[in-house]
């Protein structure tokens, strides 16, 4: 029998409003881990209702006392990685050395972070002159509602709910439905950790039902969503409704441009690294190879040796370097991705079918492509999986040009010994991270964020707290009352 998880509403688990459970599978052997309840819109009435009480409550604490509950968060966290990590790999699928190695220990960083944001929230005083005294608070919203994604489960959750909460707001979370069980593990650490009720709610069930209440409901103030581009489209139609704010995370097609004067090996590491970690599901992925041509064929020779050698397998051996994708649906996704481009034209250098060697599970091979039109679909969709299309360029114009001909601008890598080459790039090419001679380095002391429809408004950093703020003037006349 697989376990049966409630949603997290006023610091109880509770059963939703219609007693139902939907299954939740591990995408490494197909089998159903867990039945979670499925949410409907009372569900979301109820948790905002809770997120209302804990507002009062979370907001006349002190920042010191907020930091505090974040800080015991981020000591509980890590005290009970190893577990997360595990629940993390049975559930999305990744690596177990990724999920210990990255995804736990960025969301432990990240709460750490925004507990040592609370006492740095700083208003303003403007000088308007001596007959009035004038300042502006940065004072929270009340209730936001935050709907993620099933690529970084947890670290998505922390992303959103740190600084949401450092900034004196109460939330209301959807997880993915694939993906929804480290945050109903966080959300019961958050109240051991001391959280007051309703300050955290997580309302677990599909998007259309649970995300749609969300957006649309009038209690909630401001809306946080990391997902695909079309989900995106819908959430700000509906949130224009009461015109809540918004702040999107949505896809990319991100550029790893590659010049001729990199040391190969090292090179090859970061293009590997930018599109088979996490199986390729990272809205970051560098999932566009822009070659010199004069590396071109070599380079593109080498990483398929390397992508052959790939250990794909079982996620909890500490050796797998390629977990499943999250779902079967994703897996029909990526592979149609695949069949459609080479339809196109496109050649497929190692790659491109389902893992059968692991009898079950959603795995696809690390799948390299050559000779696609960079105006074909498959250079200009996101494809959210191990696959990668090389391009050839002649020089810097080309590759700019080839760089910036997409609709996304989430990121790019840039990799080069010449400096000035690497600042002019960096400059030129419209995206909201640049790395030169890395790749997906990520700190959430940095602001993150799209250009173009990659989304808009960022997150983390001191931008990331600003987000949940809204700005309040205040004019005080010196006159008697
Ligand atoms: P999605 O964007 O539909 O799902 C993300 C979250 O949004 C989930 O929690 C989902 O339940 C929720 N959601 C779905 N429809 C909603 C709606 N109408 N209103 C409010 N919330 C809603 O992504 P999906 O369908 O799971 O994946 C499809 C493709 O989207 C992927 O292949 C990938 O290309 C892209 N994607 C991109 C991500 C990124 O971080 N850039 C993350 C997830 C998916
Ligand atoms: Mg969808």
């Amino acid at each position: 029998m697989p376990d049966r998880h409630d949603m997290f509403i006023g610091n109880q688990f509770v059963p939703s409003s219609s007693g139902t459970y939907f299954p939740v599978r591990n995408p490494a052997t197909e089998e159903v881990i867990a039945e979670v309840a499925e949410g409907a819109a009372e569900d979301v009435d109820r948790a905002v209702a809770a997120a209302e009480r804990g507002f009062t409550e979370w907001a006349h604490k002190s920042p010191y006392e907020r930091g505090r509950v974040l800080s015991r968060m981020a000591r509980a966290l890590e005290a009970d990685a190893d577990a997360f990590a595990a629940l993390e790999t049975r559930n999305q699928g990744k690596p177990i050395r990724h999920a210990k190695g990255f995804d736990i220990p960025n969301a432990i960083e990240t709460l750490d972070y925004y507990a040592g944001a609370t006492t740095k929230l700083h208003g303003t005083t403007i000088d308007t002159g001596p007959a009035m005294h004038t300042f502006v608070r940065r004072e929270p919203y009340g209730v936001v509602g935050q709907i993620i994604p099933w690529n970084y489960p947890l670290m998505m959750a922390a992303w959103k709910i740190a600084p949401a909460l450092a900034a004196g707001n109460a939330v209301v979370i959807k997880p993915a439905p694939y993906t929804p069980l480290t945050l109903l593990k966080l959300a019961g650490l958050a109240r051991d950790a001391g959280l007051p009720a309703g300050v955290l709610n997580v309302v677990t069930g599909f998007g259309p039902v649970v995300g749609r209440a969300i957006t649309r409901h009038p209690g909630i103030a401001k809306i946080a969503f990391t997902g695909s581009t079309a989900t995106g489209r819908d959430i700000v139609l509906n949130a224009s409704e009461t015109h809540k704010p918004v702040v999107l995370e949505l896809g990319g097609k991100s550029a790893n441009i590659f010049f001729d004067d990199v040391d190969l090996p090292n090179a090859l590491k970061r293009a590997v690294l930018g599109v088979f970690h996490n199986a390729g599901q990272m809205c970051i992925a560098g999932s566009r190879l822009l070659l010199h041509e004069k590396i071109h064929d070599e380079f593109v020779q080498r990483m398929a040796a390397f992508a052959k050698t790939m250990r794909i397998g079982d996620p909890r051996d500490e050796k797998t370097q390629l977990g499943p994708v999250v779902a079967a649906r994703q897996m029909e996704r990526v592979l149609g991705f695949v069949s459609r481009a080479k339809a196109a034209g496109a050649t497929v250098v190692t790659g491109g079918r389902r893992a059968e060697n692991q009898n079950r599970g959603y795995f696809v091979e690390p799948t390299i492509l050559t000779g696609v039109d960079h105006k074909s679909e498959i250079a200009q969709e996101e494809v959210f999986g191990p696959v990668v299309a090389a391009f050839k360029f002649r020089d810097e114009d080309e590759a700019l040009a080839l760089a910036n001909d997409s609709k996304f601008g989430l990121a790019a890598g840039i990799h080069t010994n010449d400096l000035a080459r690497a600042h002019r790039l960096a400059a030129g090419i419209k995206a909201g991270t640049i790395w030169v001679n890395t790749y997906a380095y990520l700190s959430p002391a940095v602001p993150y964020g799209g250009y173009r429809q990659s989304g808009y408004g960022r997150e983390l950093g001191q931008e990331g707290i600003d987000n949940y703020t809204q700005l309040k003037a205040v004019f005080i006349s010196p006159n008697r009352g």
